[in-house]
């Protein structure tokens, strides 16, 4: 089957890594460039972290570094006074300790990213492109929906986009809104009201199939391999750091991103998918960034998103450790 041509929009964090990772370990795709978002962290260190990760992998992929802030969000003053925020940040002794790490411990890449910007090539390579191009987004959609902006056309160039974000009951960074769409709102209400052709993964859906306690994390490092033991350690620190800023007794974690690209690259773990319409709330007040999902019934056949009810664990773990052994 031939490879699907695939491009990576990304905050990397811990859980955009191995996302990344997977991504290039696939049979299934060719990664033909890396775009970089803020969101776990600026848009600098999104950047650098891309580029170390895929030299530690020995790919020369380009990157390119995109939007450092939300389309609109940081103009309304005091839109984030009114949410009981989760803490992803805290001071210890001095120590900033923060739910994703500044730098990914890799060494530093000697490759620098490309001069254009993320949003400049999404729009040059997609309008160029005389095929459909699959595109993942694990971070606020802010460069996807900034290239919407400036040519709407590229929503008929893009085969399906394949997003992490939302939350269908719950929230992780406010009590109702999933970080990437609370990081911004209105990026996320444009992207998936735009007609492309989504799959998206929330916070329940992700659940399902990539949370990965300590033993499964021990599992991943027995493979042996440089990657699996780096990406083992870096699921390690980052229960670590959940101890530390929210939940002491934590003892495993999601791996959210990776979830994410699983219809992409392993079609047969997806076990509950719908249709339907969805909209994110920009009013900047307690619902600010929720995922609103209308299950009222009508209508949804005419919708472009699609929802990642349930995934298959079983098969989300085997797809991730069977990489890594084909690659040592
Ligand atoms: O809510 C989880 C999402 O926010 C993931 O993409 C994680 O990397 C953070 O960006
Ligand atoms: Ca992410």
């Amino acid at each position: 089957m031939e490879k699907k041509k695939v491009i990576f929009d990304c905050d990397i964090g811990c859980d955009d890594a191995v996302a990344l990772a997977a991504l290039l370990m696939s049979d299934n795709v060719d990664v033909i460039a890396v775009t970089t978002v803020f969101g776990n962290r600026p848009v600098d260190n999104t950047t650098d972290n891309a580029l170390r990760l895929l030299s530690f992998m020995y790919r020369d992929i380009p990157v390119y570094r995109g939007c450092n802030t939300p389309m609109v969000r940081t103009l309304t003053r005091g839109r984030d006074l009114n949410t009981r925020m989760e803490r992803i940040r805290m001071v210890i002794d001095g120590k900033e300790i923060t739910i994703h790490e500044a730098t990914l411990p890799l060494p530093e890449s000697t490759r620098r990213e490309e001069d254009r910007h993320a949003c400049s090539y999404l729009i040059e390579t997609l309008m160029n492109s005389e095929e459909k191009l699959d595109v993942c987004a694990t971070g606020p959609l802010t460069n996807i929906a900034m290239a919407l902006r400036l040519e709407p056309r590229i929503a008929e160039k893009i085969g399906t986009l394949y997003i992490m974000g939302g939350g269908l009951y719950i929230g992780n960074r406010t009590p109702v809104a999933e970080a990437n769409f609370y990081d911004d709102p209105e990026a996320a209400e444009i992207v998936l009201t735009s007609g492309i052709e989504i799959v998206l993964a929330p916070i329940e859906g992700c659940h399902s199939g990539a949370t990965y306690s300590q033993q499964d994390i021990d599992e991943i490092d027995s493979v042996g391999t440089p990657l699996a033991h780096f990406l083992a350690e870096e699921l390690r620190n980052f229960i670590k750091r959940c101890q530390i800023l929210f939940a002491p007794d934590e003892n495993s974690c999601c791996i959210y991103d990776y979830a994410a690209v699983i219809p992409l690259i392993a079609p047969d773990a997806v076990r509950d998918i719908r249709r339907e319409i969805c909209r994110v709330d920009f009013y900047g007040g307690m619902a600010d960034g929720q995922l609103v999902v209308d299950r009222r019934g009508f209508d949804s056949d005419h919708s472009s998103v699609q929802i990642i009810y349930e995934l298959d664990s079983e098969k989300v773990h085997e797809n991730l450790l069977s990489m890594l052994k084909r690659n040592r």
